[in-house]
């Protein structure tokens, strides 16, 4: 995230960190390219659009802690990060809820032609009240309803992106003086229940049109959101079979919705601490868990409540059933059956679950195994602690080791687009089954709508 402070709050005290240069260009640039020279898929960059502002009735916390403010916008980070490579891939964050969807069309494409393929969007409805009322909401929408909005917002931007202009379209013919052919582009005149566009498209097709859609979700009305549209989904599960679950749940539904079962990547935030010895591990774990800030976590966590002011044992759910104001939003984070102990000790720590591995690399390796042969995931999206020390433990310890196992490549294939390589060339364009690939007809721009619903 284009911050100090993302998910491991408090490391930012820690004197090796570098992440208060996020202001700088050149952070953004050395830590592009040390990402290239590690052959990685790209980076991922998180977003949020107000302040976390509910813990202890204040945004203090938040604040005083780092927790996601001070915070910049991370799409102008992308033009950056692509002159310095050629390779990397760019997945980034942005909202459904608060901006209509034709300004963020334009940029998207914008990006998608300045890194010649490079972008995908993580798409977000928000989950920040503040970020409402930074919008001229009173209030956060209800859930579902803003998946349904997210539907169509989406659906507005499948209009522009695919089926506003013809891939040749640009004629740019000198002795006729056609730059474009007029009878290639068309408007789009979407009329929904949230938007109302008229287009064409202001940009010409880039290389891959819709950028990879990246999601993240763990509701039913998400995963069926995610079942329409996401390539790239971000899941969790505290154990192998709810993950190995969740997997087999939403290649269910992606059936259901004419795609094939493989068109979604599965991917899983990963924390990795590593070294060259097991004492190196040690020192660093423990240098890692002193830092960990239990305010910061607990205010990023969303709750009002102030946790330490009840017993231990008392269990969430008793904490529900006791009428405390706020304690069902503890829900988003914790189970019911966890206790006021349990959550306090989750914020003090590493967040150390399922897919965390401290060791040294062949530990390391062994595990990630683990989570791609048994749990069944595709990826790991790499929680940093400290920038750029995380990033370049995982690049200079880890990465040889799985490449040695054949789990890790070794060169990047030139010119392909970020589609092509998470699923392969040539394949630049969204399939044929995403619902998206239906405006590359003209005549379904006209088509009654056909929207998710979740009411
Ligand atoms: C790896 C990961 C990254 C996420 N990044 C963001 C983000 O940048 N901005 C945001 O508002 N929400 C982000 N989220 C939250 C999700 O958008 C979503 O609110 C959450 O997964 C709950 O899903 P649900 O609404 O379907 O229950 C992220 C979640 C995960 C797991």
């Amino acid at each position: 995230m284009n911050c100090v402070g993302h998910i491991v709050h408090g490391m930012w005290v820690h004197p090796d960190n570098q992440r208060h240069r996020f202001n700088e260009l050149s952070f953004w640039t050395e830590l592009a390219q040390l990402l290239e020279y590690g052959t990685l898929d790209g980076i991922f960059l998180a977003d949020v659009i107000g302040v976390y502002d509910r813990y202890r009735g204040s945004a203090d916390t938040a604040i005083r802690e780092a927790v996601q403010i001070p915070s910049n916008d991370p799409l102008l980070l992308i033009p950056a990060m692509a002159a310095v490579t050629r390779h990397l891939g760019f997945g980034v964050t942005f909202s459904t809820s608060y901006e209509p969807p034709f300004a963020f069309a334009r940029r998207m494409s914008t990006l998608d032609h300045l890194t010649a393929g490079r972008v995908g969007w993580n798409i977000v409805t928000s989950y920040l009240p503040n970020a409402a009322r930074n919008f001229g909401q009173d209030d956060e929408l209800p859930h579902d309803a803003r998946y349904e909005i997210a539907d169509e917002y989406a659906d507005v931007l499948y209009k522009l992106w695919e089926g506003s202009w013809d891939d040749d379209a640009v004629v740019a013919d000198r002795q006729g003086r056609i730059y474009t052919d007029p009878a290639r582009v068309r408007a789009i005149d979407h009329v929904g229940a949230h938007f109302q566009v008229a287009g064409p498209h202001l940009c010409a097709p880039s290389p891959q049109r819709t950028p990879v859609l990246f999601q993240a979700s763990g509701s039913p009305a998400g995963l069926e959101f995610a079942a329409r549209h996401a390539e790239v989904l971000f899941i969790g599960g505290r154990t192998q079979a709810s993950v190995r679950a969740n997997i087999v749940r939403t290649r269910a539904r992606l059936v259901a919705h004419k795609r094939e079962p493989d068109a979604i990547k599965f991917v899983v935030m990963a924390g990795i601490i590593t070294g060259r010895t097991d004492v190196e591990v040690a020192d660093k774990l423990a240098g890692y868990r002193r830092l960990v800030s239990a305010e910061g976590a607990l205010a990023h966590a969303l709750t009002a409540l102030d946790l330490t002011l009840y017993p231990r044992d008392l269990t969430i759910a008793a904490l529900i059933a006791r009428g405390e104001p706020d304690a069902a939003t503890l829900l988003r984070r914790f189970t019911s059956e966890q206790s006021v102990g349990e959550a306090l000790d989750w914020a003090g720590s590493l967040h150390e679950d399922r897919f965390f591995v401290a060791g040294t690399p062949d530990v390391v390796a062994d595990q990630i195994e683990i989570w791609l042969d048994e749990d069944g995931i595709d990826g790991i999206n790499l929680r940093q602690y400290l920038s750029f020390e995380t990033v370049r433990d995982f690049i200079e310890l880890v990465v040889p080791e799985l490449r040695r196992r054949g789990r890790f490549r070794t060169s990047y294939t030139d010119g392909e687009t970020l589609r092509e390589r998470l699923f392969g060339a040539p394949r630049a364009r969204l399939p044929s089954t995403h619902f998206a690939a239906r405006y590359r007809d003209p005549a379904m721009l006209r088509a009654p709508a056909e929207r998710l619903s979740f009411g």
